[in-house]
């Protein structure tokens, strides 16, 4: 029996759950504020895995591509995330070092969209930061050849079974191609769904004298 993807779509709902309100007159002037108070609320919220990103990056034809990662922080040098730089996205970003950041957070109806230059931090920042994170976390850094076409499952077994074993032996060990990015974002979008779809955006723009904000249509 197919499903009916149709029927299935149609019968689910969007902003049915018990939203929060956002008035953006009381928002903080500097974007990083309000993201850390969204994203801690998000926490109290239950909302699953509040830590993943929408990261969008563009082709060396200018043809844009996405995925899922980790966020790693945010503060004064940006929003970091991590990967393998020879990694199809790693490539990317080292080609056109620009990128977009979207997070969502359906508990609340929430969205934050971030766009702005990316830089690569250096070898022994982004190597501290994996050996901070879990054996699995480097156990995967380690299993290596990311975005490569991969022969077969056995293969990647055996291969990761090699990269938990010598994670486990050795917490410190060296992933030269693992590297941590910082996204300096130019405009910061926080998005506040509303019941009756009057969703409330409220837009960070950097300009040399500061953050300007804006409200924007929904
Ligand atoms: C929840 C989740 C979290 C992920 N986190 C990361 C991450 O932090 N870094 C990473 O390189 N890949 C992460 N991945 C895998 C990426 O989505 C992607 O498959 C991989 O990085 C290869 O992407 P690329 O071919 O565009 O380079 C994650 C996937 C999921 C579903």
């Amino acid at each position: 029996m197919g499903t009916d993807l149709h029927e299935l779509l149609r019968s689910l709902r969007v902003w049915d759950v018990d939203l929060p309100s956002f008035d953006p007159a009381t928002a903080p002037a500097e974007p990083l504020a309000l993201f850390t108070a969204w994203f801690a609320q998000a926490v109290a919220a239950g909302q699953v895995e509040p830590h993943t990103i929408s990261l969008a990056t563009t082709d060396e034809e200018g043809l844009p591509d996405v995925r899922t990662v980790m966020l790693h922080g945010a503060d004064a040098s940006g929003w970091s995330f991590a990967t393998h730089i020879d990694s199809r996205k790693g490539r990317q970003l080292t080609a056109r070092p620009y990128a977009a950041l979207g997070f969502y957070w359906p508990a609340q109806g929430r969205q934050v969209r971030l766009r702005g230059p990316v830089t690569n931090a250096p070898s022994a920042e982004s190597q501290a930061d994996l050996h901070a994170r879990s054996t699995g976390a480097l156990a995967a850094a380690l299993t290596g050849r990311q975005s490569q076409v991969l022969g077969s499952l056995e293969e990647l077994a055996h291969t990761s079974e090699a990269a938990w074993e010598r994670a486990l032996r050795e917490p410190e060990a060296p992933v030269p191609t693992w590297t941590l990015y910082h996204l300096r974002p130019q405009t910061v979008e926080f998005f506040q769904g509303e019941a009756r779809r009057r969703h409330v955006r409220l837009n960070y723009r950097r300009t040399e004298e500061g953050w300007a904000k804006e409200l924007l249509w929904p």
